[in-house]
Parts: structure tokens; C-alpha cells; sequence
């Protein structure tokens, strides 16, 4: 009996030698054969109350040897047979096939006109100065002569951050001039662009976030014919050399005087249309002469030095150039909108 049952596994052993295995499908009729639940090897240990005791050890130790055979087999066919489905999936790449064209992703309108407008300003020596989004009050109004009762506080309609008197978004960039006012020696030459946020219903026309540029110069002696100058090369620049501009008297807590600039229509050619709704002149930018209380609160001698500053916003700008006629687009980020731009800027 015991010597049929020797027989028995030697005979499994070599059917697992013998057994042809050339696909996937093979080697899993192979596995579930020798290694599967209910393999053949299984009926065979039942059998070990039979075996003499003095055979029994030799006998376990032929059951391990045959189902480590059969483990090892199935382990290298599988190897080879895995290598061999990546190799027909290598062969199967047409290596000539023309290759699928990258995207190169295309510059945002307001990225494209805020750039032309820091070069216009770094080609007359401005250096590009930024700062915080979240701003100390301070910084935002108190040092830009805006106490705290003043109704610029109401008419910029802030989002103070949650619990805060302090802390803010800044609601115009004029915060990075008190920011530059306090800590660098005049003369001072800057330009801030950057975001800035109101607590504004949204519409076509305008949105809770948008972006600003600032400008600032001190220096001994900076004259109110300085600003109108330095504004005058800047819209030609930007809008062509035929461009004239327009200062209208204006109010801000932190400029005096102050003014608006408007610039001739570049669209129609002054001759009126919807954009500058029939007057032949769009508005630009708030400027003025830097209030010398402003310059007191930052620390600078206003005896010795004046300043004018500007703050213009980029969306009415690009929407302007671009001919755009919803602010809204400007932050939806889809693609079918934004692919229509491209610039070297
Ligand atoms: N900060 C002003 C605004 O947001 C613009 C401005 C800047 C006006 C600098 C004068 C001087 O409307």
C-alpha cells in the first residue's frame, strides 16, 4: 500500500514536469490542478494514516518536494509568460507614428496687460514692488489717511477676515505704498501690481476680485507737471502714440490734489462708441500728488520730499483691449475662452 501511494506522487511529480504550459490560460489550468484548493496532492496527504510509521517522514518530505516543484514551475512561467505579453505589447508601438501634439497653454489676458504695462513703467526706471493680499488696516487705510470713520471705509465695502478688526484683503494695492513709504529711504520708484478684493455684488461689469497696478515716486521736488508726463508716456505707449489723455478732478484721502485720467478712445478714435459710451474718452486711473500727512504717517520729512502716485485696474484694461465684454470670464478659467490668447509677454 504505501509503496503505491510512493508511486503515486512520483507520478504527479512528473506530470508537473511533463504538464505544457504556453498561456495564461494553460498556467491557470496548471495552478488549479497542482496548486489550486482542491489539487491533487490534497487526496494524496489524506492517504498518510495509511503509510508505515517508520515512512512516514520520508513520505511528508516527497508531498513538500513535489508541491514546491509545482510552486517553482508555476512561479518561472509566470515570470516568462508576463515578459513575454510586455514584449508583444513593445512590438505592437508604431515607433513612426507622428507624434500627438503637446499643449502649450496660452498667456491670461489680465497676466498679458498687466506685463505691458510693468514694461511701460520699468523702461522709465520703475522697479516692481509686491506685497501681502492680507493686509494689517494700517496699511490699508490708517497710514493712507483713511481714519477710521471716514466713508471710503463703507464705499470700498471690505472683507475683514473673520473676527478681525486688523486684518484685511486689501482693497486697493495703495497699501504696498505705505508698506514702501515705512521701510526704504526716498527716492522711491515703484510700481505694485497685484490682487485686491471688495465685497461687490457680481456682474458683468464688475467682481469681488480684480487686480491693480500702483505706482509711486518720492524724490526732492517731484512736481505735479512729473505725473501728468510720466501718465502721458504711458498711454501712448499703451494705446498708441495718437493717444491724448485727460486729468478730471477727483477725491482720494490720500492724494492732493487728486485727479482721473481718462485717455482718448482707442477704439473708436475719439469718435464715440459703447465702449466710451459716445464721450470719446475711458477712464484709466486714479492719481494725485501724495498727501504729505501720508508721507508724515510713514516716516518720510514731507519738507524735504513729494511724491505722486496712480493706481489704475487691469480687468477694465484687458477687457478694453481684448474687446471683452463680461468681467466674469476673466475667472472662470475655461479653456475655450483662454486658448483664444497668445503673447511673447
Ligand atoms: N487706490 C485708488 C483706488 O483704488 C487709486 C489711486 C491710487 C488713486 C493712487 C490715487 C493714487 O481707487
Amino acid at each position: 500500500m504505501s509503496a503505491e501511494i510512493f508511486d503515486q506522487l512520483r507520478t504527479i511529480q512528473q506530470d508537473i514536469e511533463a504538464y505544457p504550459v504556453g498561456n495564461a490560460a494553460e498556467l491557470e489550468a496548471f495552478r488549479i490542478r497542482f496548486l489550486g484548493s482542491k489539487n491533487i496532492l490534497k487526496g494524496l496527504f489524506a492517504e498518510i494514516k495509511n503509510v508505515p510509521n517508520d515512512q512516514k517522514k520520508a513520505f511528508g518530505q516527497l508531498v513538500n518536494e513535489v508541491k514546491q516543484s509545482a510552486e517553482q514551475k508555476f512561479e518561472a512561467l509566470q515570470e516568462s509568460l508576463s515578459k513575454a505579453a510586455l514584449q508583444e505589447q513593445a512590438d505592437s508601438i508604431d515607433l513612426t507614428a507622428p507624434a500627438i501634439p503637446l499643449y502649450n497653454g496660452s498667456r491670461h489676458p489680465v497676466s498679458i496687460t498687466l506685463n505691458r504695462i510693468t514694461k511701460i513703467f520699468e523702461r522709465i526706471g520703475f522697479t516692481v514692488a509686491e506685497e501681502r493680499e492680507i493686509e494689517d488696516e494700517w496699511y490699508n487705510f490708517g497710514a493712507m489717511n483713511t481714519p477710521e470713520d471716514h466713508p471710503a471705509r463703507d464705499m470700498q465695502d471690505t472683507y475683514y477676515l473673520k473676527d478681525s478688526k486688523q486684518y484685511l484683503l486689501r482693497t486697493h494695492t495703495s497699501s504696498v505704498q505705505a508698506r514702501m513709504m515705512t521701510t526704504t529711504k526716498p527716492p522711491i520708484r515703484i510700481i505694485a501690481p497685484g490682487r485686491v478684493y471688495r465685497n461687490e455684488t457680481i456682474s458683468a461689469r464688475s467682481h469681488c476680485q480684480f487686480h491693480q497696478v500702483e505706482g509711486l515716486y518720492i524724490a526732492e521736488k517731484v512736481s505735479f507737471a512729473d505725473l501728468k508726463q510720466t501718465l502721458y508716456y504711458f498711454a501712448r505707449e499703451m494705446y498708441g502714440p495718437d493717444t491724448r489723455i485727460r486729468l478730471r478732478p477727483s477725491f482720494f484721502p490720500f492724494t492732493e490734489p487728486s485727479a482721473e485720467m481718462d485717455v482718448s478712445c482707442f477704439i473708436c478714435n475719439a469718435e464715440g462708441c459703447n465702449v466710451c459710451k459716445h464721450t470719446g474718452w475711458v477712464e484709466i486711473m486714479g492719481c494725485g500728488m501724495v498727501d504729505p500727512q501720508v508721507l508724515t504717517n510713514c516716516g518720510i520729512d514731507a519738507d524735504k520730499y513729494s511724491g505722486f502716485a496712480f493706481g489704475m485696474g487691469i480687468e477694465r484694461q484687458a477687457m478694453m483691449l481684448y474687446g471683452i465684454k463680461d468681467i466674469r470670464l476673466l475667472f472662470e478659467n475655461d479653456l475655450r475662452f483662454l486658448d483664444q490668447f497668445s503673447a511673447a509677454y
